[in-house]
């Protein structure tokens, strides 16, 4: 979205409120297409309070950890994507009658004055003409995106302080989406496809029909919401709640009281998402369903959560694999970021093989 052009690999850069994520890919070009390697990969968590609700309170913290995840993995390229999601994002699909450009460009801002609960002058507003439905051509979908400016000059902050070029800014929702359309090409153009992305702070909803962007929202539930849940049940801190929900056993506390715990918040996960997927499904009189489910994010390596969700949405579920069309070598890599750590890069993945802005 709000980016430069440039011809060089990007790093992409997911700064997470758990964890901060770097992908850099080699690309090279077959026929038509981009064929993507990832040449580094890098990993580290931040303290529970650096970022809170997507708001960086500890800055020193962030650009430590982005500094370290770089050293550690040895990315020299400085060129970086990052992405803000949360309450500082706002995607709005609009329908606007088919105009020139320079007409278009004036509407667009109308449209944003009057669809986007922040005073225009505090977002940065960009845009993306969807492609036309068949038959209704003379309408043009646009997909309005507006990124509250002080949220864009916090991590620009924290991007300069730790000696990186911040060339593009991108959201979650988009990364995503393109994460997907790089992996999943086939389900991408063929079927109504959602993936969710269960991070600490938020779930990142995305839907997608033939190719075409539906439904983008983030929720205020993740991993922390479980985490916070355990902790005030059982009076832990935050380390050993942080335990239980990733299956490491507390001394004090019963296995069969934790484990009702946890299932009362993946069913309320569940809930909440199978809530949002219902305002596609519902929204006009043609039949909508969604034919596969996709989950990515540290969350989604919560044990069988896959299995939870086809149970309860019965919608064909599967982990989502970041590096499904790109190819990956653990043993060039470090081991600390084997493929178990994939379902944590799928934003990074999405910063990383998004096209370049002409
Ligand atoms: N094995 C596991 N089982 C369950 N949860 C896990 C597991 N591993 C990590 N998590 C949880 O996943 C979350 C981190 O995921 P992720 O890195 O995708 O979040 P983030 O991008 O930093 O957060 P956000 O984007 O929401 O700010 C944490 O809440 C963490 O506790
Ligand atoms: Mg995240």
């Amino acid at each position: 979205m709000f980016g430069l052009s440039g011809e060089k690999p990007l790093v992409g850069l997911d700064i997470g409120s758990h964890g901060v994520k770097a992908l850099e890919l080699r690309t090279k070009r077959k026929g038509k297409t981009d064929v993507f390697a990832v040449a580094r990969a890098g990993y580290a968590p931040l303290p529970p309070d650096a970022i809170v609700e997507g708001a960086i309170i500890d800055s020193a913290a962030v650009v430590e950890t982005i500094k370290a995840v770089f050293a550690k993995a040895k990315i020299t390229n400085k060129d970086v994507v990052i992405s803000i999601s949360g309450n500082a994002v706002i995607i709005k699909k609009i329908a606007l009658p088919a105009m020139e450009n320079e007409e278009l460009a004036e509407s667009i801002i109308w449209e944003a004055k009057h669809n986007i609960p922040y005073p225009y002058e505090e977002t940065s507003v960009d845009y993306a003409i969807l492609k036309p439905k068949p038959g209704e051509d003379r309408n043009l979908e646009i997909l309005l995106v507006a990124v509250k400016k002080d949220k864009i000059a916090a991590y620009s902050h924290v991007i300069n302080q730790a000696r990186k070029n911040l060339v593009a800014i991108e959201v979650d929702a988009f990364a995503l989406f393109n994460a997907l359309e790089a992996n999943y090409p086939e389900e991408f153009a063929e079927k109504t496809t959602a993936l969710v992305n269960l991070g600490a702070n938020l779930a990142t909803i995305v839907i997608i029909e033939r190719g075409v962007p539906q439904l983008f929202r983030d929720l205020s539930v993740g991993g922390l919401y479980f985490i916070e849940n355990l902790r005030k049940d059982f009076n832990l801190g935050h380390d050993e709640a942080e335990g239980l929900l990733q299956g490491i056993d507390a001394r004090t506390v019963s296995a069969a009281e934790v484990e009702s715990v946890l299932a009362a918040n993946l069913k309320g996960l569940i809930e909440e998402v199978e809530k949002t997927l219902g305002f596609f499904t519902a929204e006009d009189k043609r039949e909508k369903r969604i034919e596969e489910l996709f989950l990515s994010g540290g969350l989604a390596n919560f044990r069988n959560i896959a299995a939870a969700f086809e149970q309860k949405l019965l919608v064909p579920t599967a982990l989502f694999d970041p590096f499904r069309k790109i190819a990956y070598n653990d043993k060039k890599l470090n081991p600390a970021y084997s493929r178990t750590m994939a379902p944590f890069f799928a934003v990074s993945a999405g910063l990383a093989t998004r096209k370049r802005e002409k």
